[in-house]
């Protein structure tokens, strides 16, 4: 879909990079000739992967072990990286959950999921948008967030929350950073299977309950959400800020609509039903 250089001379972060959805983003921009910075708590995994990129790419791959939690430890860290030279672009993918009752929530539990998703990554934005703002260098920044931010989500409240919150801020960032040339944009997935998430969501390993009722009938391919986190990070769509994108083979629009289960009807349940909606206009004539 992109020539291989589309990114070259780029140097991206991705948050929690070591593993899913973070590592095959890292992967394809390093594909597409960006330097990559990956960081998240494991250092062992994120040793892993940046040495699995290194080989494969001839780009440079740095890691940190990292809680995005701890603030000064992000801006530590981004120093550090700025010190070296500017990025270009930050992917707050770094998140936590896990299905659960609300009532049963501790709020240990709930800040669990709220430290990491709603302050880390606003903790890491700053870091990154002063920095730009500071030495006048245009960036990019993609959120990975959930169609939850526009329905709310039984069973996952904290995270719904959070991520709601989380595309507040990229709307409100975009109007506030645009007249520096920092576009700030967010990415929705729908299902895209990776181990960490479904084993968090989908226990059972029964994929309805994270599937719903796709109408393509499938989950999400890889490529197509590394398309988009490499569309929206590479240079050529700047007017294209403050938007929230869902990928989801319109999962949460059918989801939501009234009469989108009618997608289960069959020809013949159709037939029937036309057939009742007619008698039943004909029995309003008779009756005038
Ligand atoms: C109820 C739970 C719980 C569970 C943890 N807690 N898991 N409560 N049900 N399943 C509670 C604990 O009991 C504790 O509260 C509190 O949360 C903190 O737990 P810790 O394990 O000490 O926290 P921590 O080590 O910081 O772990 C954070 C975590 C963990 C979020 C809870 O799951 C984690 O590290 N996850 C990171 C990776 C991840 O979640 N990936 C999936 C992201 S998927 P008490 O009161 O008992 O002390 C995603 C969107 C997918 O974001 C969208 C798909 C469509």
């Amino acid at each position: 879909m992109f020539k291989n250089d589309l990114l070259k001379n780029k140097r991206i972060l991705v948050t929690g990079g070591g593993t899913g959805l973070g590592k095959e983003m890292a992967t394809h921009y390093a594909e597409h000739g960006a330097d990559i910075f990956i960081c998240g708590r494991r250092e062992n995994v994120l040793k892993d992967t940046a040495a699995e990129i290194e080989d494969k790419y001839d780009v440079k791959v740095s890691y940190e072990s990292l809680d995005i939690r701890a603030s000064q430890d992000v801006d530590s860290y981004i120093q550090r990286i700025f010190d070296e030279g500017p990025l270009d672009g930050l992917v707050n993918n770094a998140a936590g959950n896990f299905i659960s009752p609300t009532k049963d929530l501790s709020h240990k539990g709930f800040d669990a999921i709220a430290n990491i998703v709603f302050h880390g990554t606003f903790y890491m934005t700053q870091s990154v948008g002063k920095r730009w703002i500071e030495s006048n260098h245009k960036g990019s920044i993609i959120s990975i967030l959930a169609t939850w931010v526009w329905t709310g989500s039984p069973y996952v409240v904290p995270s719904a929350m959070s991520k709601s919150g989380l595309n507040a801020m990229t709307q409100s960032l975009a109007a506030e950073w645009g007249q520096y040339g920092i576009k700030v944009n967010a990415i929705a997935p729908g299902p895209f299977p990776t181990k960490g998430a479904w084993e968090r969501l989908n226990p059972n390993g029964e994929d309805g309950s994270v599937m719903g009722d796709n109408p393509m009938g499938r989950v999400g391919e890889m490529k197509e959400l590394q398309n988009l986190a490499t569309f929206l990070m590479a240079d050529g769509c700047e007017y294209l800020t403050g938007q929230t994108i869902a990928i989801d083979g319109a999962q949460y629009l059918t989801g939501g609509g009234t009469f989108s289960n009618l997608s289960k009807l069959s020809e013949d349940d159709w037939e029937q039903m036309r057939n009742m909606i007619r008698s039943s206009n004909n029995k309003d004539k008779a009756d005038r």
